[in-house]
């Protein structure tokens, strides 16, 4: 265990850059490593402790009740707007936890969910119909005002792109100054600090959601979105539902969804383009099984090398590359006695990269999936057990429309030169965008030089060619 300075050094080294510190600690203590509290008197010194691996990962995923969510982001003071809105489904435990999550389930079924693509195909076209060719676009941001759009649509009914770009750019600005927050020691409530513009953020963002639920007001009585549900609960008083309840719950929902989802479709394009034989068999199997836009949700799930692609690049750059959970009783993890207290940061991304699990981790090889299961606590993107993530077949959705239609009608092609670092900020996202040439869609794909901490991440040596025989 690491203690004293050195246990400082380690908590300064995971807050600057997480996944180089993950890394280290791995290789020098293995799948788990104590990291005692660096304030041995804050919170009754409790420790922090990383774990790397399928099995830690069922272990505390698969206890929702003795492992609880917390911890991942910033708490306001209690009675600030911080604390209220981070008090939504994902801050919930136990029984409370369990009724919320069935109440807003039904959006999230399968059948619920095949019914949304006509409404992404549309809001897909509406974007890529702005593209001009050879014109460079930052495909990153491109995404994000996709799935803004596609959340205000689907989880809201909400048609007010305006305000839904300002939600976005209001959550974009909030995790921003959360990842400052965290960096600057003085967490206080004051002009100019990080801290203090945090928590003026927070109720800039409260006001917002409050506008956003006073629109969907309107459709309340019968929509079957999830807000329409929620104020319906708070209208019945079911669950004891508060005004405060349904903003927490919306923006924890609006939050997990755009951020994550436009961060595995930048991601997945760029990754797409810079393999130039994976993009000309997948744009082969989108031509030839693929005839009326959109696709229905048999013809979509029954494309293998699509499936692969997004499967991989959730493996290799996963919007959510670690989450942490806290010991609610003395219990074991490994060889550790964890106390009451103790924190758990399940380290997804690494484990993601495990050789014995993947072969070759760090190649983008999206014949890997062809038939293959991994174990659920192995490959973890939407996290797994009771809690696994709410939306994830909605998001495989939009993801699959969104790269059928972007190669259906475009060739993307990252600028030469370009420098692509992956960082996390709460979410693995590019530090700087990522910007992309439009072209034609002539099949001529070409990987292109760049730069950046993201050749560390991936190792982009030629892939051998495409077999389906092999599936
Ligand atoms: C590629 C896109 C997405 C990824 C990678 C992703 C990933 C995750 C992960 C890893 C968790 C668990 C976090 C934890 O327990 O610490 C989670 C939870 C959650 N996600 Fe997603 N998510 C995505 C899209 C969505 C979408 C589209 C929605 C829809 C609204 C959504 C709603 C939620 C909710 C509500 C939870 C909390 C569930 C609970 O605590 O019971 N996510 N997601």
């Amino acid at each position: 265990m690491l203690r004293g300075i050195a246990s400082w050094r380690s908590w300064l080294q995971f807050i600057r850059d997480p996944l180089a510190y993950l890394a280290a600690t791995q290789n020098r203590f293995g799948a788990l490593c104590v990291l005692g509290n660096p304030l041995p008197i804050w919170r009754g010194g409790r420790r922090f402790v990383f774990a790397v691996g399928g099995e830690y990962a069922r272990q505390v995923l698969g206890q929702p009740d003795v492992f609880r969510t917390g911890g991942q982001v910033m708490l306001g003071p209690r009675g600030s707007a911080l604390y209220r809105i981070r008090r939504g489904l994902f801050a919930m435990n136990g029984p409370r936890h369990r009724a919320n999550r069935r109440l807003m389930q039904p959006p999230f079924s399968k059948s619920a969910v095949a019914s949304y693509a006509a409404t992404i195909a549309q809001l897909i076209d509406q974007i890529v119909d702005r593209w001009r060719l050879d014109e460079t676009l930052d495909i990153y941001r491109e995404m994000r005002t996709l799935s803004n759009w596609v959340a205000a649509h689907i989880l809201f009914g909400n048609e007010d792109f305006a305000a839904s770009i300002e939600i976005g750019n209001a959550i974009e600005e909030l995790l921003a100054l959360d990842a400052r927050a965290r960096k600057n020691p003085i967490w206080l409530d004051m002009p100019g600090t990080p801290f203090g513009r945090l928590l003026r953020q927070a109720e800039r963002m409260e006001a917002l959601m409050r506008q956003c639920i006073e629109r969907g007001r309107k459709n309340a009585s019968q929509g079957t979105d999830v807000i329409s549900i929620l104020i319906r609960a708070l209208d019945t008083q079911t669950l004891q539902m508060r005004e405060t309840d349904v903003i927490a719950h919306a923006f924890i929902l609006y939050a997990a969804s755009f951020e994550t989802t436009a961060n595995a479709l930048a991601w997945s394009l760029f990754l797409i383009s810079q393999h130039p034989s994976i993009a000309s068999d997948l744009h082969d199997e989108i031509n030839s099984q693929i005839a009326t836009w959109p696709p229905d949700q048999p013809t979509i799930d029954a494309l293998p090398l699509l499936e692969g692609v997004v499967l991989e690049a959730l493996r290799l750059m996963p919007p959510v590359p670690f989450t942490f959970r806290t010991a609610r009783r003395d219990v074991e993890l490994g060889d550790i006695l964890l106390h009451d207290g103790d924190k758990v940061i399940l380290n997804h991304f690494h484990t993601q990269r495990n050789a014995d699990l993947f072969h070759e981790p760090n190649r983008f090889n999206p014949a890997r999936w062809f038939g293959v299961r991994p174990d659920p606590y192995e490959f973890t993107p939407f996290s797994g057990g009771p809690r696994l993530c709410l939306g994830y077949s909605f998001a495989l959705l939009e993801l699959k429309l969104t790269i059928v239609r972007v190669m259906q009608r475009f060739r993307l092609t990252v600028a030469p030169g370009a420098a692509i670092d992956g960082i996390v900020q709460l979410t693995l996202r590019p530090r700087r965008g990522i910007p992309m040439i439009v072209h034609a869609q002539d099949r001529a794909f070409m990987a292109s030089p760049i730069t950046g901490n993201i050749r560390q991440m991936i190792d982009f040596r030629a892939l051998p060619e495409f077999a389906p025989d092999a599936r």
